[in-house]
Formats: C-alpha cells, sequence, structure tokens
C-alpha cells in the first residue's frame, strides 16, 4: 500500500471517513503504529515533554524536530508523516521556509503543523505556494501557553467567533488541515461543517473529521492523572513495570540467562583450554 497523502486526507472527509492521527516520536513506535494501521503520524513538539522530560515545548528547537522525524520516516511506509514547527521557528515567511527545508529535507517530513491563526497566515500562504502541506492549530496552542495558559479556548461568543474567523483564514491561506485543541465540543462541529478542510480534534469532542492523541496518553505509559482530553486504551506502562522487575529478578537470583540465551564451545575446545591452565 503507498503512503498516505494529504489529498486523501481531503477525500476521507469528503466520504465522512473519521482520520485517526498520533504522536509518534521514534523508529520501533512508527513500526508498531504501521502495524496498527495509523493513517497519519503526528511528530509533535509535546516530544519536548514525553520524550525529553521538559515541561513545555518551548525548549524545542528545529534539530529536535528533524531527529526524531527521521527516525520515525525510517519505521513509516503508509502514514502521512506531519511535523511540527517548533516555538519561533516560524516567526517570518523568511524563517519558515528555512525551517521547513529543514524538517523536510533533512528530517523527511511531508507536512508541517504550525500554531497560530490569522496572523501566521501569511506565513502559510507562502509555504503552501512554495510546495509544503501545512496543516493549522487552534484553540489551545501549547507553544503560546505563557500567553493563554493551558486551559480549555474559546468559550466565549467573542472568542468563538474569532476563532471560526482563524480557521476560515488559514484555510484560506492553503491549509490543508486544522488542529482544534481543548475547545467547546459544539464549537469544533460548526467550525468542521463550516470549513472543506478537514478538522482533527483533541480535546474538542466527536464533531471534528478526525481526532489526534498523544502516544504515551493513548497506551498509559506514564503514571498518575492523564489529561482529560486523553483517553488510555491500555496500561503499556504498568506492563513495562511488570515486565522489567521479573527481568531484574531472573538476573539477581540466576535464572536468566539459561542455556537457551547462550552459544556453547565444543567440549574438545573446551578440554585444550582447560588443559593450558
Ligand atoms: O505536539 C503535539 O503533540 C500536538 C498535539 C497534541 C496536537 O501538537
Amino acid at each position: 500500500m503507498r503512503r498516505t497523502t494529504i489529498a486523501d486526507f481531503q477525500t476521507m472527509k469528503d466520504e465522512g471517513r473519521r482520520i485517526a492521527m498520533l504522536t509518534v516520536y521514534d523508529y520501533a513506535s512508527a513500526l508498531i503504529a504501521e502495524q496498527a494501521g495509523v493513517p497519519a503520524i503526528l511528530v509533535g513538539d509535546s516530544l519536548g515533554m514525553v520524550m525529553q522530560g521538559r515541561d513545555t515545548t518551548l525548549p524545542v528547537c528545529v534539530e529536535d524536530m528533524i531527529y526524531h522525524a527521521r527516525m520515525v520516516r525510517r519505521g513509516s511506509h503508509k502514514a502521512l508523516i506531519v511535523v511540527d514547527l517548533p516555538f519561533l521557528s516560524y516567526a517570518t515567511e523568511q524563517d519558515a521556509v528555512d525551517a521547513a527545508r529543514r524538517v523536510m529535507q533533512e528530517g523527511g517530513g511531508q507536512a508541517l503543523k504550525l500554531e497560530g491563526g490569522r496572523e501566521i497566515a501569511p506565513v502559510v500562504r507562502r509555504l503552501t505556494e512554495m510546495g509544503v502541506p501545512v496543516m493549522g492549530h487552534l484553540g489551545l496552542t501549547p507553544q503560546s501557553q505563557h500567553q493563554i495558559g493551558l486551559r480549555a479556548q474559546a468559550k466565549q461568543v467573542e472568542a468563538a467567533r474569532k476563532l471560526l474567523d482563524d480557521a476560515r483564514a488559514l484555510e484560506e491561506a492553503g491549509a490543508f488541515g486544522i488542529v482544534l485543541e481543548v475547545i467547546p465540543a459544539e464549537l469544533a462541529a460548526l467550525v468542521s461543517r463550516a470549513l472543506t478542510i478537514p478538522t482533527i480534534g483533541i480535546g474538542a469532542g466527536p464533531g471534528c473529521d478526525g481526532q489526534v492523541q498523544v502516544w504515551h496518553d493513548v497506551l498509559g505509559l506514564f503514571e498518575g492523572k492523564s489529561p482529560r482530553h486523553a483517553h488510555r486504551f491500555a496500561e503499556i506502562g504498568q506492563q513495562m513495570v511488570g515486565a522489567l522487575s521479573h527481568y531484574v529478578r531472573q538476573v539477581e537470583e540466576g535464572s536468566f540467562p539459561t542455556q537457551a540465551q547462550s552459544v556453547s564451545m565444543k567440549p574438545e575446545v573446551l578440554a585444550a583450554l582447560e588443559s593450558k591452565d
């Protein structure tokens, strides 16, 4: 099967087929996502938190995105690979073109995701005119968290109108899709109906054309409370802890490794070795 394209993305919306997108950050995970039939991968700058252990996405740089996108690209042959442009890497049109060149040429991303509304429309237009597929991101945009906080957005009429206007501006500028993060479900459904291009929700209800979730959230890799918008489809973190403590116990008690994990020497070689001592 060939790789998913942005045209397939649009066809899925046109045919009323929902799009499942997932963040993936490395080779092994990309192989697993492929086996599971994930049609669209986001190499998200959330890697700053879940892969690098940082508090926010702000310290993530273009090199980090290239490093992770490359690994994902090696393990994925069928999914559409969208890569985040990190904080302030698209502050001007020229910055955006430079970052896009690096992320696509060196990282192998097929499309880029940028946070922001009407104010970044000129950047989106420039990139799309240069042949770069761009996905927008509205609502709770974590790169602006020091301005807007990490709370639900566009709950009041003025902010909701602005979000709809931003979504239209991104579509007009050539975006092929828009992530809607943590906004009221009713607004997300309204935006999804108003736009021709697909909307991909996270914490934005079931009325979007698709959903995106973070790898570590859906697999239950971290202990403790998950974000409200996340659903733990498994508790892989617990299974990993169980498997690894089993390994530690077996090494400590001497029951691992056994003959099955060892190579042997012919008896005559051993005898010759011992006779020399
Ligand atoms: O960086 C990321 O993972 C994201 C998603 C949460 C949409 O932007």
